[in-house]
């Protein structure tokens, strides 16, 4: 059986649709906080064990005849690591055969400006400490996340403006890093692996603005701007610091080219070539 943690999240959600054209409902077991928002999981014959992250006598229910765990990465940046820990903890006191993991496709932990990501290295370093059988799926920046980066639809009208200079993402589609991870869980254990889940092309945010560009025949152009202005801008709008801060130090590690490696494990594990840039921004703009 696979219990897949934030099953009732976007992630968890694309990991258990594949699973289900892979193995039978009856292997499948979601981990879940809220049963409600669970009823089509459920109505499908999905298992739900409730619990959360905070909670180990919950994660030791859920492990509870489990040969797989995957964990979702948590969404609460102050808690994560202890978080974590403690579902790598319950799995281990339950036995199971493999942890998985999703972590993040980023270049070099020693230089990242973005200090929240180092919770998903210190996870990594706590299974890998763990024993643990485990499954690591280094994830890029998904595609799904560029309308947030560039401002949602008034992209069309304002363009792109942010201080990423030529720095490259290999974004890939959410739904397919969830395809992928299912079909790495569902095939026999092979020892423990890392994977580096990226497109199979890197882009710049002039490659972005082009392929806006072509999907809404509007012209979308891309301003590289410095950081200071960028962050000024961002208090002139009343932003708070911390959250200027965390906006910024995301885009400093792009423009750093933390994001820019290409690997063709995602091409493997889903069998063919992800999708690109132009039909990925198609579909999260809705075009
Ligand atoms: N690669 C990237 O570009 C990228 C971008 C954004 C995020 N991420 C990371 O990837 C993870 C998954 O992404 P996503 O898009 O699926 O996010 P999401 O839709 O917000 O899903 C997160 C899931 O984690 C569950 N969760 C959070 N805290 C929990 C806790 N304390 N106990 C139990 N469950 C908990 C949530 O439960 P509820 O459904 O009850 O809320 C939700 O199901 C995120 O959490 C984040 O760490 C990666």
């Amino acid at each position: 059986m696979i219990l897949v943690t934030g099953a009732t999240g976007q992630l968890g959600g694309a990991v258990i649709k594949q699973l289900q054209t892979l193995i039978s409902p009856q292997q499948i077991v979601a981990f879940v906080r809220d049963e409600h928002k669970a009823t089509q999981l459920r109505e499908q014959g999905v298992a739900l064990r409730i619990g959360t992250y905070d909670d180990p006598a919950s994660l030791d229910r859920a492990m509870e005849g489990i040969e797989t765990v995957l964990l979702i990465a948590g969404t609460d940046e102050e808690k994560r690591v202890q978080q974590h820990q403690n579902v790598v903890d319950a799995a281990n006191r339950a036995g199971v055969g493999r942890i998985a993991y999703t972590s993040r496709a980023l270049k070099d932990r020693s230089t990242l400006v973005n200090r929240l990501m180092d919770a998903h290295f210190q996870t990594e370093d706590y299974i890998k400490a763990s024993g643990l059988t485990y499954s690591l799926f280094r994830n890029i920046l998904y595609m799904d996340a560029i309308p947030q980066f560039v401002g949602g639809n008034p992209v069309f009208e304002r363009g792109i403006v942010l201080p990423a200079g030529q720095g490259r993402v290999a974004l890939a589609l959410r739904s397919e890093l969830g395809e992928a991870m299912a079909n790495a869980l569902a095939c026999p254990m092979a020892g423990s692996v890392t994977y580096q889940l990226t497109g199979s092309a890197s882009y710049s945010f002039d490659d972005i603005a082009t392929a806006l560009t072509e999907l809404s025949g509007r012209s979308v152009t891309y301003t590289p701007v410095a950081l200071a202005a960028f962050t000024a801008q961002l208090r002139a709008r009343g932003l708070p610091d911390v959250m200027a801060r965390r906006i910024t130090d995301f885009i400093t590690d792009i423009a750093n080219g933390q994001e820019d490696t290409v690997t063709t494990d995602l091409e493997t594990l889903l069998g063919r070539q992800p999708t690109g840039l132009a039909d990925g921004l198609k579909s999260v703009f809705g075009y």
